[in-house]
């Protein structure tokens, strides 16, 4: 049976004090409305709409690609968002299965989800909605069972769902939440659409009323209780922003820590969800992995290290480090303090030491740039050695131009290279020269002042 998904993200948020749409603020470098849409498409749920409200643009670009988008006009409540999904050109016939989220619950996992399509089909029922108990249910919309009132394990079909807003004190007390989070037959939440009212304590057409208008018409609706309350866990403020990336955080890590990655302080490392890292891998503290990132195995990040879209090989060393869409190679190191941008590619065993800035550049194999260095825009060949303080001279203030240098060349300390300029293979660069001309293959290039002495000079100066 198919199975669409819907995730409502039309709601103001205004308690984030956001100029922006509260879904587009990240956890741990993923927007969260993309948490429960990739949660969806691991359950293997293709066909997504995300219901955005008609100023968030911001929130159908982040989107676009991985769901298509309906327009909720007005905020008239979750059951007219949905109605707004469902009139969709892409779900206006669909039958089979309709997975509904909230776009602010970063922590519902894909086996919950095909959980609630699995108990629906059994089931067969219009609706399985996940629930969980807490001591303090305030604010959340109450599940009644057909034996919550009579049973002290009550397990019944729910009769209703009685938002806290229009819950008399008996309902009030129950302690069996709504998740938000719900699987119902496209067919019957279709026709259920139509008939829901807004004569409640807000005024709004609330996706809950339709437990009622599906018990009256003979219809089973299922609950299903959640073994992790935190799965529920919704973020309307920067606080729950902060608890939620803390507890993604801790998950992650202990996922990886299980898969043999060694952390010794795991609260000091924050790792992104598409990261992937081998074994044998050891992260030290104030470490930040995010994108797609890959650390291959031996390999040791940090302390102070930060990597977005980096592939990092085998058995490097990686001390203090900024690498952003980057690739270091195996045996590789870099820092302390040390800066690779975007195209920095460390061929095999070669190293980018400290206060060394790399832009748009290939470092060959083996080949070492120790010491407060700015490299962009070049080609280097393999065995080089760059001297502390030398500079490719890549821009001349309008425009970019490359330096390449080959195999084996000694780069002496403090030299210009004067872009565009080529740099042989097996030369020397005598220290604190200016590059200007391209040196040939084994040859030795001087470009600077010849030093001059002048005898006894200092004491006849000296008063
Ligand atoms: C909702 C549920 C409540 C449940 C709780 C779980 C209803 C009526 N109540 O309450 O039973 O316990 O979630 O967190 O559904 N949205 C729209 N358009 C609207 C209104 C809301 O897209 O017109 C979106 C919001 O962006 C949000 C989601 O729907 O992602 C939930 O809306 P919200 O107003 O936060 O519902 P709650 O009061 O939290
Ligand atoms: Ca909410």
């Amino acid at each position: 049976m198919d199975t669409a998904g819907i995730v409502l993200a039309a709601g103001a948020g205004t308690r984030m004090k956001s100029k922006r749409p509260k879904v587009t603020h990240e956890l741990l470098g993923r927007p969260l409305v993309m948490w429960p849409i990739c949660a969806l498409k691991e359950a293997g749920i293709a066909d997504i709409c995300v219901v955005v409200g008609p100023e968030d643009t911001q929130v159908s670009e982040l989107v676009s690609g991985a769901a298509h988008t309906a327009v909720q006009q007005q905020k008239l409540g979750t059951a007219d968002a949905t109605k707004a999904a469902m009139d969709t050109a892409e779900l206006a016939t669909f039958e089979g299965n309709v997975v509904l989220v909230y776009g602010d619950c970063p922590l519902l996992s894909a086996d919950t989800i095909r959980h609630l399509v699995d108990v629906r089909i059994q089931e067969d029922a219009a609706c399985v909605v996940l629930t969980f108990k807490v001591e303090e249910p305030f604010g959340y919309g109450r599940i009644i069972r057909e034996d919550t009132f009579s049973s002290d394990v009550p397990t019944g079909q729910v009769v209703a769902i009685v938002e806290e807003k229009d819950a008399d004190e008996e309902q009030a007390r129950v302690r069996e939440c709504n998740s938000g989070f719900y699987c119902f037959d496209a067919a019957a939440l279709r026709s259920a659409l139509v008939q829901v009212g807004c004569d409640n304590a807000q005024g709004e057409y609330y996706i809950t009323d339709v437990v009622e208008i599906f018990r009256a018409q003979g219809s089973k609706v299922v609950a299903l209780e959640t073994e992790d309350a935190l799965e529920c866990y919704g973020v309307n403020s920067r606080m729950q922003l902060a608890e939620a990336t803390r507890i993604m955080q801790r998950r992650i890590n202990d996922a990886h820590m299980a898969s043999g990655v060694t952390m010794l302080a795991p609260d000091l490392v924050w790792i992104g969800p598409d990261v992937e890292i081998e074994p044998d891998v050891e992260l030290l503290q104030n470490v930040t992995l995010m994108g797609s990132t890959r650390i291959g195995e031996d390999s040791v990040i940090g302390p102070d290290t930060r990597l977005a879209n980096t592939i990092v090989g085998r058995g490097c060393t990686v001390d203090e480090t900024v690498a952003l869409d980057a690739r270091i190679d195996d045996g590789a190191t870099t820092g302390p303090r040390a800066y690779l941008r975007p195209g920095a590619h460390l061929c095999r065993g070669a190293k980018a030491g400290t206060h060394v800035e790399i832009k748009k550049s290939t470092i060959g194999e083996g080949s070492k740039v120790p010491h407060l260095s700015y490299i962009g825009d070049t080609t280097m060949g393999s065995g080089v050695n760059v001297g502390a303080g030398s500079i490719t001279c890549n821009y001349d203030g309008t425009h970019k131009h490359p330096t390449v240098i080959g195999d084996d060349t000694f780069i002496g300390s403090d030299t210009m290279m004067v872009a565009p300029v080529n740099i042989g293979s097996n030369a020397t660069v005598g220290a604190g020269s200016v590059i200007t001309k391209d040196v040939p293959d084994d040859a030795l290039a001087v470009a600077r002042a010849r030093e001059s002495i002048y005898d006894g000079w200092t004491p006849a100066h000296r008063k």
